[in-house]
């Protein structure tokens, strides 16, 4: 019925959907109810111990069969360098008298661990049907472990060059990431984030330079944006932010109604609140700091001390300091559970693809 069900097919799920992984903010209800579904459930292990995603993957597996997605951080370890730190809380100092935050106040570590043995321990003993990256890929030896584990591995690509690497790594389906995607650019050949591509000149080049299939992601929120992924060429998409929207998603009300509010021009890419380039809703930390600044630590540093500032502006309602991760169609996105969503958007896409078929 779908154009394309190479992905399908490959993964074992009904409907071309994934949900987006997005750390912190979704675990297993969210995954759970579009398993169920039929799409993709998708846990982000990136901001979790071991014991956590443990405990996620035990409830997921017991209340569904159907294939699920793990999804891991495989970043660099950062840099440490001490002149480098004093630099960012320095640029941070006038915020920190401003809120009245103590300035010995207690700083949380920032983790956000790469992919180790520990967590493809936890792959080998859950068997997910699908594991997926974000920036590039683990070690050959963790790859062969998940590969003799069963999953399909996924990664995500910000263009042809980082997509050809990965299918010659022996990625299964490569998800192309456009520039109007949320949360953090999964680019990992380049820090320049300048030349990042949309999504609708991304996904055709990746699909005509690699031979497995191409999963499209970034500001793909409707109907409409599921019939374009196919009509380039993908064979299914990942949706981040019209997911966040759903009860299922564990965001505060000042996020939920930041989203609601979000119009097309009020995202922006910035390294502030991590170190790495990720697409947020523009606040007063972007802006006077940022969007970009030479002066955040190395991903995942920056967040740490920044932590403080945000959790005070929140208790006063103000999201001055947080980072509302959304991609650039927040505003398509519709408040229903997740499984409704799921259904519905691949109800309303499959509706379109036969409308256009009858009249071509
Ligand atoms: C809130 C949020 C958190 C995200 N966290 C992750 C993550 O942990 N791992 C990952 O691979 N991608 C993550 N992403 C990126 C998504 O995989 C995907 O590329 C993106 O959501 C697609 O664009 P969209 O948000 O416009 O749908 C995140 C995205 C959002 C919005």
């Amino acid at each position: 019925m779908w154009p394309n069900d190479r992905f399908i097919k490959l993964s074992g799920i009904e409907l071309p959907i994934i949900q987006a992984p997005m750390a912190g903010l979704a675990f297993s209800d969210m995954v759970v109810a579009v398993s169920e579904a039929g799409g993709l459930g998708s846990l982000a292990c990136a901001l979790l111990s071991v014991e956590h995603a443990r405990k996620e993957l035990e409830t997921i597996r017991r209340r569904t069969s159907r294939p699920i997605n793990a999804n891991f951080f495989c970043h660099q370890p950062p840099r440490d360098d001490r002149a480098r730190e004093m630099n960012w809380r320095r640029r941070l100092d006038g915020y920190y008298v401003q809120l009245q935050v103590d300035d010995n106040s207690s700083i949380p570590n920032s983790a956000r661990a790469s992919f180790d043995d520990k967590m493809c321990d936890l792959v080998m003993e859950f068997h997910p049907e699908v594991v997926s990256f974000h920036f590039g890929l683990p070690d050959q030896s963790l790859l062969l472990r998940i590969r003799r584990a069963g999953a399909k591995i996924l990664s995500s690509a910000t263009s042809v060059a980082e997509a050809l690497w990965l299918e010659d790594q022996g990625c299964d389906a490569i998800i192309a990431q456009g520039f109007e995607a949320g949360g953090h650019r999964g680019m990992f050949l380049t820090e320049d984030v300048s030349t990042q591509v949309g999504t609708m000149a991304l996904v055709p080049q990746v699909v005509d330079a690699v031979k497995v299939p191409v999963i499209a992601a970034g500001g793909i929120a409707d109907a409409r944006g599921i019939l374009a992924a196919f009509a380039l060429g993908a064979a299914a998409v990942q949706i981040g932010t019209a997911y966040l929207r759903c009860p299922e998603a564990q965001i505060s009300p000042l996020y939920r109604q930041a989203l609601k509010d979000a119009k097309d021009n009020q995202t922006a890419i910035t390294n502030v609140f991590t170190g790495r380039p990720a697409r947020a809703i523009v606040n007063r930390l972007m802006r006077e700091v940022g969007p970009m600044s030479d002066v955040a630590l190395d991903f995942p540093l920056a967040a740490a001390a920044l932590a403080p500032l945000r959790a005070k502006s929140e208790m006063a309602g103000s999201a001055d300091f947080s980072p509302f991760w959304s991609g650039q169609a927040a505003r398509l996105g519709r408040e229903l559970p997740a499984a409704e969503l799921t259904k519905q958007l691949a109800a309303e896409a499959s509706a379109k693809l036969k409308l256009l078929q009858t009249l071509a």
